[in-house]
């Protein structure tokens, strides 16, 4: 997902505000999660976001999502954020979150989720990392013995819903396949 900043987006200084660019890495994260589940999805938590460095008006800030992993109706999705000098062509990484959605059926109630097949070493890493991270946030908000009895196919996992692959790249623009669009 791709955008030309504008001074309405703009803090006097002329950076990008912060929740402008947060409210593009929900959209995108949305996205993903939507295309991998194939369901509305809502935000049920962000970690930390860290911005690394300002992204000036008349730059192009582009935003990229995908799927790391799937609960049993959750997802996590990484964000990235950069920077684009139009004139230039200097590319610069801003800004990471790691988001959770949740899928939701017709009656507005979490739904199950198609699990993550990762088969590259980086997917399998990235699955990895986002198990670890999922234990932590459950941890945070008091729900991690859910977590303790674990079955063997994922976290909260039930074999209901048929296993996907994730996105074969980044979610950028354009055209997405499993939760992932690419730059
Ligand atoms: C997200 C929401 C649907 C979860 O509802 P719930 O009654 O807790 O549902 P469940 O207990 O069945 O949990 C559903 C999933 O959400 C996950 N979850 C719930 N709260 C979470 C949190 N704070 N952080 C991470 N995951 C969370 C659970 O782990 C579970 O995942 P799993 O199925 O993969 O194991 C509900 O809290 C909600 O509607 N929140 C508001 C969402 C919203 O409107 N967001 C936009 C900004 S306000």
């Amino acid at each position: 997902m791709t955008e030309l900043v504008l001074p309405n987006d703009a803090n006097p200084l002329g950076n990008i505000l912060g929740g402008k660019v947060m409210h593009l890495m929900d959209i995108a994260g949305a996205l993903a999660a939507a295309r991998h589940s194939r369901r509305v999805c809502v935000t049920a938590s962000v970690d930390s976001i860290d911005f690394l460095h300002p992204i000036r008006v008349g730059e192009a800030i582009q935003v990229v999502a995908q799927v790391t992993d799937a609960g049993r109706t959750s997802m996590e999705v990484q964000v990235d954020v950069y920077s684009e000098n139009l004139r230039t062509g200097q590319r610069r990484h801003t800004a990471t979150a790691f988001f959770t959605f949740v899928a939701l059926d017709e009656r507005g109630q979490p739904t199950p989720v198609p699990a993550v097949i990762a088969e590259t070493p980086e997917e399998r890493r990235r699955q990895a990392e986002a198990r670890r991270r999922r234990q932590a946030r459950l941890a945070r908000v008091g729900r991690l013995v859910e977590e303790q009895a674990e079955p063997a196919q994922g976290p909260g996992r039930t074999a209901d819903v048929p296993a996907r692959r994730p996105a074969s790249g980044p979610v950028g623009d354009g055209e997405a396949a499993g939760g992932g669009d690419r730059p």
